[in-house]
């Protein structure tokens, strides 16, 4: 080839190759830069958060937006808020507390147990269903204090290390039993960690969303929810949002941010 046809094409495909980069480019600039639109959720003050998470993680955008909102570009218990009160959507977690002398509203008593109202109203529904086929549920725990979940927490720390303990008991204030909707279960004659390996837990996994319970802390979503899996723990949401829970297979945290949004 004519050494001048040569360096011709050369230059023609860097014109190209170039001109491709700075599309893309632009294109994920107006993604990030314009989102407001698609996104509700999207917060402009984080702007350059989603940005980073975005390309630190190669998620896509919704799923980054999501993620910051949580929280999760940051470490656990860091850059932490006071909880804001929803009612039965009320968020704790590793980064919304509620204060040490929260004490949730519609609390009853049942058996020295406290939980929210409503909430035990649908466990006992669901209690009744279950009975039906020969299986049984009980509560275990519900309602914690601050106090109590201190205590939890310190007599957790006398066993093992800290780190460890923060994948399998909250801190105190970050604990969801703080909200009373958040119940521990298991069928009476198995303890809760065998719980995984009852029938009860099979129905569970079918049909708590009817009666508006989520399995609080999958095996998948230990990166979101900062827990190890926990068969046993069951938070009451609403039968919808369980529902849409369910089968979307999110997390309690992922509704939230694309869905209530604080
Ligand atoms: N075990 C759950 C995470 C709690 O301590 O609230
Ligand atoms: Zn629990």
């Amino acid at each position: 080839m004519n050494k001048k046809i040569y360096v011709l094409v050369l230059v023609v495909i860097f014109i190209i190759i170039s001109n491709l980069v700075f599309k893309t480019k632009k294109i994920k600039e107006k993604e990030i830069f314009e989102p407001n639109f698609t996104f509700p959720f999207y917060k402009e003050k984080l702007k350059e958060e989603y940005q980073k998470y975005k390309e630190e993680t190669g998620l896509s955008l919704k799923e980054s937006i999501i993620r910051v909102n949580i929280g999760l570009n940051h470490p656990f218990y860091e850059n932490t808020k006071q909880t804001i009160d929803k009612g039965i959507l009320t968020l704790v977690n590793k980064y919304n507390y509620v204060s040490k002398d929260y004490v949730p509203k519609d609390l009853i008593t049942i058996n020295e147990i406290k939980i929210n109202k409503e909430a035990y109203a649908s466990y006992k529904e669901m209690k009744e269903e279950l009975s039906k086929e020969g299986l049984n549920i009980r509560i275990i725990s519900a309602y914690r204090s601050y106090i109590y979940q201190k205590a939890l927490y310190e007599t957790y720390l006398r066993y093992d290390k800290k780190e460890i303990v923060d994948t399998y008991s909250a801190r105190p204030g970050y604990s969801e039993h703080h909200t009373g909707l958040a119940i521990d279960i298991d069928n009476g004659i198995q303890g809760f960690e065998q719980f995984y390996l009852t029938k009860e837990f099979i129905w569970m996994q079918e049909n708590a969303y009817k009666y508006g319970f989520i399995l609080r802390y999958p095996k998948d979503k230990e990166n979101i929810t900062g827990y190890k899996y926990e068969p046993w723990h069951y938070r009451y949401v609403g039968k919808e949002i369980a529902k849409y829970i369910k089968k979307h297979n999110i997390s309690f945290e992922e509704y939230y941010y694309e869905f209530i949004i604080d």
